[in-house]
């Protein structure tokens, strides 16, 4: 069996939707044979287009030097988990749902060797629960990937409670190489760094349109100029460097109790979902949208993606 340290590790990919794709984009683009697995079999089909496209802009936006179609030739799309047989490296992204995880899991243990490291892409299921019931729970960790996948720098390797500190290690050294800038959690915790935080501001958010503080396009507006601006060259604590620190602890004083503390979730939020808007995918959703202008959106958010990727490696 190959070793996991070389520069070529075969790895799974299990579940080939947005993210499994755009994940399988990085990993082609870093030289890492892909084997994906996927149930739905229009998706299986698509994947591989989807990918040769997404690897095509990485090109064109001077990510990779290589021809796509040449890298793409590296994928493969499969249905069996048998075709993981290879893989030194297997990466769960399917359907945020524990018992599909788990079941996934089962399976993949079934055919890789004790030492394949399973990864697992959830955004917010304890990686410690995915670990009950394994063979090998010690090689189960988190890799948390953000869209696109293929062009962000962020990676949390997270641990769970029965993870060995080893695989992790070796995780953050691909990781490395995949470009990414990784960030290691020794211990579990639901919702990892940005997502505890990103729900936190949400809670907030919505708190401020439903209370009737503030409409939805100023919440965004606001939000876009002063955080937005600032938080790809800093995070919270280097920007408290940056402006002061005494002040925040002032405003802590005041400001924390008064912060919303609901567990339900937000009514608006309710309303949306139940209208069936998936966001710019359906055009349906905070905001009104066409088909033309959804999609614009979302080629924007891509362009958009490069261009800070190659502003946050300037400094
Ligand atoms: N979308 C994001 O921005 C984002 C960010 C970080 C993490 N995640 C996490 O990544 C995972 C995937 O999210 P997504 O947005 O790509 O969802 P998605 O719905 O686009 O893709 C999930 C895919 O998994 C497939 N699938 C389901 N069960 C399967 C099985 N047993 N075997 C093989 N394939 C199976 C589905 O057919 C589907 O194609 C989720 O856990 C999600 O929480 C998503």
């Amino acid at each position: 069996m190959k070793r996991i340290t070389s520069n070529q590790v075969h790895v799974g990919v299990i579940g080939l939707g947005l993210m499994g794709t755009s994940i399988a984009t990085c990993l082609i683009g870093a030289r890492c044979p892909v084997t994906g697995v996927e149930l739905d079999c229009s998706r299986r089909k698509s994947a591989r287009n989807r990918i040769r496209a997404l690897l095509a802009d990485s090109k064109r936006e001077g990510l990779l030097r290589a021809d796509p179609r040449k890298l793409v030739r590296e994928f493969a799309a499969c249905e069996g988990y048998e075709s993981l047989e290879e893989c030194q490296l297997v990466i769960e992204s399917a359907t945020e749902d524990l018992q599909i995880k788990r079941e996934i899991i089962r399976q993949i243990e079934e055919v890789v060797s004790r030492k394949v490291i399973i990864g697992t892409n959830t955004s917010g299921l304890p990686v410690t629960d995915l670990q009950r019931g394994a063979c090998h729970p010690e090689r189960i960790l988190g890799i948390h990937w953000a869209e696109p996948a293929h062009i962000t720098r962020f990676m949390e390797i997270v641990c769970g409670e029965q993870t060995s500190l080893i695989y992790a290690q070796r995780v953050l050294n691909l990781a490395r190489r995949w470009g990414k800038e990784p960030s290691l959690l020794r211990r579990d915790i639901r919702g990892f760094i940005t997502n505890r935080i990103f729900y936190a501001m949400l809670r907030e958010a919505f708190y401020l349109v439903e209370s009737g503080y503030a409409t939805v396009e100023d919440v965004d507006r606001s939000l876009r100029n002063d955080l937005g601006y600032w938080i790809t060259f800093a995070g919270p604590f280097r920007y408290m460097d940056l402006t002061g620190i005494p002040a925040y602890a002032a405003v802590m004083r005041g400001l924390f109790p008064e912060l919303n503390c609901d567990t339900r979730i937000p009514k608006l939020m309710k309303r949306v979902v139940a209208s069936g808007a998936r966001g710019v995918s359906n055009a349906k959703g905070f905001y009104p949208y066409t088909q033309a202008e959804a999609l614009r959106w979302e080629k924007r958010f891509l362009k958009f993606s490069y261009e800070v990727r190659r502003l946050a490696q300037k400094y």
